[in-house]
């Protein structure tokens, strides 16, 4: 079990929670530990679902100068696993397991200009480079693509701030985000970083690596939790160990083999490192890949996935039978 950012686990009381825009919840954290955070840096937090612990990430969207008191906000995932219902019912007082802040996401100081993107929720990740690229007096556009203005967090707050920088885009008002348009539009010295919906990561990761810019300059971090299909129930078997499980719709494939036993191999829990990838033996179904590990060409074999995140579904044809997906793991 790999552990790059040395978690120090802590416990924090929740100062504050309020809905501030459809769905979301932002909730402001006092950790026992405080701890300066830098911006793209993350929590890490210990949800219940159904009795068990399970680990979810959150972005830290602002904090005091010490750290002692840290906000994040969290979408109630209509494909939830279980974590987002689980903070969203968090009240002021109730005491919760934390990480230290963690950096998984650097905003790298002194490229010549950056575009910063964020889908949905993802704004969470975005919103405090933003803020340090206002301070630096950097070269930058802030492009926020959502549902609609009532599912935009903290919209009023970025319009004030970065004026002109910020750039709108809303699919219930027809201004739906074209990733094509955006990449054109990037200078070719530019630094990209977005946190979204896998389907408007993905769609920029092609136009990037079309378009024959850097691979470096363009940086993610995923949500872990968003697919090409619903979540729905599969059955795993690993045969070589005698274990079979049902993944539940709100849980991780990584998740249900943890509770047989398995020592799992892991570290972000994202789709990210590529650590807890398994080797698939036999498909009964598809794979929804949902990591960013995989290149498309290392995906579309259906050999390997990362269950961390990725999941299997029924073939369309055949939706009232589970997908089974048959692994081996290292
Ligand atoms: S643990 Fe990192 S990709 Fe699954």
């Amino acid at each position: 079990m790999a552990d790059s950012n040395s978690q120090v686990w802590q416990r924090g009381t929740v100062h504050s929670a309020e809905e501030i825009a459809a769905g979301i919840r932002r909730i402001v954290l006092r950790p026992e530990k405080p701890h300066a955070v830098r911006p793209g840096e993350h929590i890490d937090v210990r949800v219940l679902i159904g009795g068990s612990a399970s680990i979810r990430s959150y972005s830290v969207v602002d904090a005091s100068p010490d750290g002692s008191e840290l906000a994040i906000s969290v979408f109630l995932s209509p494909t939830t696993r279980g974590g987002s219902a689980f903070m969203h019912q968090l009240m002021p007082g109730d005491v919760l397991e934390m990480t230290q802040p963690l950096q998984n996401f650097p905003l790298r100081v002194g490229a010549p200009s950056y575009v910063l993107l964020a889908g949905g929720i993802g704004i969470t990740a975005i919103l405090g480079m933003a803020a340090l690229l206002r301070r630096l007096g950097a070269t930058y556009r802030l492009v926020y693509a959502a549902r609609s203005r009532k599912a935009m967090a903290y919209a009023g707050e970025l319009a004030a701030l970065h004026g002109e920088q910020l750039e709108i885009h809303l699919d219930d008002e027809g201004t739906s985000l074209d990733a094509r348009a955006l990449v054109d539009s990037v200078p070719e010295s530019a630094e990209l970083y977005m946190c979204g919906p896998i389907r408007l990561m993905d769609a920029v990761r092609r136009s990037w690596i079309e378009r024959g810019l850097a691979l470096p300059n363009l940086r993610y971090e995923t949500f872990g939790n968003s697919g090409w299909f619903e979540a729905e129930p599969f059955t795993v078997r690993v045969p070589r160990l005698g274990v079979q499980a049902t993944v539940h719709s709100d849980e991780s494939m990584l998740e249900a083999l943890e509770r047989t036993g398995l020592d799992m191999m892991f570290d972000c829990r994202k789709g990210e490192c590529g650590l807890c990838q398994v080797r698939i033996l036999d498909l009964d179904g598809r794979v929804d890949h949902r990591d960013v590990f995989y290149s498309d060409r290392q995906k579309e074999p259906n050999t390997k996935m990362c269950c961390c995140v990725s999941r299997a579904v029924a073939d369309e044809e055949r939706t009232s039978t589970p997908a089974t997906v048959t692994i081996d793991i290292s």
